[in-house]
């Protein structure tokens, strides 16, 4: 299918087949993903893939009524990730690995080490919310472009949310994007004309 007809095709979708989807089919989605931009490429993001009933559960209660959380097959809880020494010698290894010349590398730990040095932990956050929006997108056009059913979600609280599956204070959920085989069709697309997005 082609890009476009993809992101007019997809719709949110909230009920899902019984029918688990096979986790070679999530790791593919999770191929997509990872692709996604980000600023800097910093990459601050970090997924964790709910599959078991019980964790499900969890993540729920933490929800304000996401019901398709307990349907789906699969929850991808996406976090923002603040943990930002960690994030950059990360990406610094990463460009090590993919042959990038150190002044390059060390010219881009430097300025990431000061912007994001001079950020307050609130920016941070916001920050790193910003690029998981991103991936979120991917999310949803990927798992539509795998056959798949999907639903992104904001309605819970992220720290309780984070608490109950026991994430790391600097691990900030996001947005959840259940995964299944779609058991209904979703709502028509209601989008604005180019017309009125124009300014
Ligand atoms: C950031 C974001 C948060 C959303 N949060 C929720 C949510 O909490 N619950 C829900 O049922 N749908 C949620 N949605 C789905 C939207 O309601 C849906 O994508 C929108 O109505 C457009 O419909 P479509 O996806 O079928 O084109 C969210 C979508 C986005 C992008």
């Amino acid at each position: 299918m082609e890009f476009k007809d993809i992101v007019r095709n997809r719709r949110a979708i909230r009920q899902y087949e019984p029918r688990p989807v096979p986790e070679d089919v999530i790791q593919e989605l999770l191929e997509i993903i990872r692709f996604s931009v980000s600023a800097m490429n910093l990459q601050p993001w970090k997924i964790k893939v709910v599959s078991d009933q019980e964790t499900k559960e969890k993540a729920f209660a933490a929800t304000f009524g996401l019901e398709q959380i307990r349907v789906c097959s699969h929850a991808l809880i996406l976090c923002a990730d603040v943990d930002y020494p960690s994030i950059i010698a990360r990406l610094e290894r990463a460009m090590a690995a993919a042959g990038v010349p150190a002044d390059r590398r060390e010219s881009t730990v430097a300025f990431a080490t000061q912007l994001t040095g001079d950020m307050t932990p609130d920016q941070r956050l916001a920050w790193s919310r910003e690029q998981v929006h991103i991936a979120l997108g991917n999310a949803v056009n990927g798992a539509y472009s795998l056959g798949l059913g999907a639903c992104p979600m904001t309605a819970f609280d992220p720290t309780v949310l984070g608490r109950a599956l026991g994430l790391p204070e600097t691990l900030m959920p996001t947005a959840i994007v259940t995964v299944g085989y779609a058991a209904e069709e979703g709502a028509p697309k209601v989008r604005h004309p180019v017309s009125d997005i124009l300014i």
